[in-house]
């Protein structure tokens, strides 16, 4: 058996051309277009190509994107300031802080400064607590997109054994939250897990998010399951990889997504769907 290679870039496109369609309609009716604050915080080259991705994705589908580059010796008191400036502004609908920030500034005390109802990311406390409590509104843009793609493969979620590898915040613990919410039994594996490949070969859904290449062997997989690789790993030669054995993986798997071009087109295409639903849920109050 051979996979089926889920074509993110294409799902994503299509998502995106749904996303510039309803911003059309806005400006039609006279209404504005959203708009992004994108911070950027030093000079992280993968950092300044993911946000120059998402300010592509803007220029697409018609969101208005304004980026604040920061050199890396910011204080966080300045940071604050710009911070608070942007929940005050009644323009600015979204405000994206692209990760990693320097490590003389305390991420998460950033993050919890964005007001959630401009949290675009979704990695603010309050929005993934909606999200544990079945209440979604701002959703974790690269666990949403998996959904969202695995949704547009036809693909249905209710009763299957999922599993997933990584627990960070703003990935793997989101996501599992994403399944359970779907209908999935969810297990999350992680560094103090015994026996990983007994989760694994028992997982009609695997969902990789640890951030180590190969770390997850193609005989691991069950025949016929599903494989999602969330996974962007640089390797020595310069290529990208993601967490799973692709080549072994995917002649076990139904389906399996590939890396580069499977969940990282989702991730912002979800955040232009997230900007555009600030500024509609921000009009209705
Ligand atoms: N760094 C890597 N991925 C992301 C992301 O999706 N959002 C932000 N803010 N930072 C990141």
């Amino acid at each position: 058996m051979s996979a089926h290679i889920i074509d993110g870039k294409q799902i994503a496109s299509q998502l995106l051309d749904d996303i510039k369609s309803s911003i059309d309609q806005r400006l039609k009716s006279g209404k504005r277009a959203p708009c992004l604050a994108v911070v950027l915080v030093g000079d992280d080259p993968a950092s300044a190509i993911y946000v120059r991705n998402k300010q592509i994705a803007c220029e697409k589908v018609g969101i208005v994107s304004k980026a604040h580059k920061l050199p890396s010796s910011i204080s966080q008191t300045e940071l604050f300031s710009l911070i608070q400036q942007l929940n005050q502004d009644p323009s600015t609908d979204g405000i994206l802080v692209q990760s990693p920030l320097p490590h003389h500034i305390d991420e998460t005390a950033i993050l919890a400064l964005i007001d959630p109802a401009k949290d675009v990311d979704g990695f603010h406390p309050y929005n993934i607590g909606l999200l544990a409590v079945r209440q979604p509104q701002l959703r974790s843009c690269t666990p949403y997109g998996v959904i969202k793609m695995l949704q547009a493969s036809g693909i249905n979620l209710k009763g299957l054994d999922a599993v997933v590898v990584g627990v960070s915040n703003h990935v793997g613990r989101p996501m599992g939250l994403e399944l359970l919410l779907a209908g999935c039994t969810v297990t999350s594996c992680h560094r103090h897990t015994k026996d990983l490949a007994a989760h694994l070969l028992r997982a009609d859904i695997v969902v990789a998010a640890a951030g180590k290449a190969g770390l997850i062997k193609g005989e691991w997989i069950k025949p016929g399951a599903i494989v999602v690789d969330i996974g962007i790993n640089r390797l020595p030669d310069g290529k990208l990889a993601g967490d799973v054995e692709f080549e072994v993986a995917k002649q076990r798997a139904a389906y399996i997504t590939p890396v580069p071009g499977g969940v990282g087109p989702m991730t912002v295409a979800t955040l232009m769907e997230n900007t555009l639903k600030a500024l509609e849920l921000r009009e209705q109050k």
